[in-house]
């Protein structure tokens, strides 16, 4: 048995305005305490806000992605430094829309998770395949390269990152990957992280794909899942609420 806390995220992607995110945070910070350690990624400009509205609250909050440049000329990028400036938890490195949108190759998600633990934010590090990769059976190959890019990056500290499995085809889709099937994926990312670093065990390995109240506790019950990465549910207090609980 493992004694990992569970960690639920809200992954609230490109959504969200000053009166719909303050009613959500109200709705969650209502219905604490929770079991489980609870999170959610908000855009950029709502990040100040979100830092005051959970301040003292229990409820962390993060980035939803972070340059991997640590100063300069990158118009339009948000440092790690700026990130902690506010007191930010987590960030997001390697969502696969941000691989498939933003070109994100598996090097530059590695630099920007070592960006973020050098300020001191946990990187919640984004691995998973496509239909089509899993169709192939290379699903393992798939998410073994990605994970290894940063293994390699962050050596010694590589204890110290969360990791998503988000399978691409599960996202945002309504189809979530079976109990098994993730739990199968979750095993091979765990070993191949206990091959690298001697933490392996107390890491984090949440999932993400269409993680609703009515499949997060069967999925949460699977041993090497510790959490859920939430997308499209996380913008409803309720649902969100009710995934938290699921996990306790
Ligand atoms: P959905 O929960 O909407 O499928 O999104 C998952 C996700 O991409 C979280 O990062």
């Amino acid at each position: 048995m493992t004694t990992r806390d569970k960690l639920i995220v809200g992954n609230w992607k490109m959504h969200g305005n000053h009166a719909a995110n303050a009613d959500l945070l109200q709705g969650i910070l209502a219905a604490r305490p929770f079991v489980a350690q609870a999170a959610v990624c908000v855009p950029f400009p709502y990040l100040s806000e979100a830092a005051v509205a959970l301040a003292n609250s229990g409820v962390n909050w993060g980035a939803q992605d972070v340059s991997a440049h640590e100063q300069g000329a990158y118009t339009g990028e948000v440092s790690a430094a700026m990130l902690h400036e506010f007191g930010c938890r987590y960030a997001i490195v390697g969502h696969s829309e941000r691989r498939a949108l933003h070109g994100e190759s598996d090097q530059l998600v590695a630099d920007k998770a070592k960006a973020a633990l050098a300020r001191g934010i946990t990187p919640i590090v984004c691995v998973g395949e496509t239909l089509a990769q899993r169709d192939a059976g290379e699903t393992e190959a798939v998410v073994k390269r990605q994970l290894s890019a940063v293994i390699h990056t962050l050596a010694h500290c590589i204890g110290e990152i969360v990791v998503a499995y988000e399978p691409v085809w599960a996202i945002g889709t309504g189809r979530t990957a079976t109990p098994e099937q993730a739990q199968a994926v979750h095993a091979v990312l765990r070993a191949q992280l206990a091959a690298a670093s001697a933490h392996a065990s107390s890491m984090k390995l949440l999932y993400g794909g269409s993680v609703k109240p009515d499949n997060a506790a069967t999925l949460m019950s699977q041993p090497d899942i510790d959490g859920a990465l939430v997308g499209g549910a996380a913008l409803k207090a309720a649902d969100f609420v009710a995934i938290i609980r699921a996990a306790a």
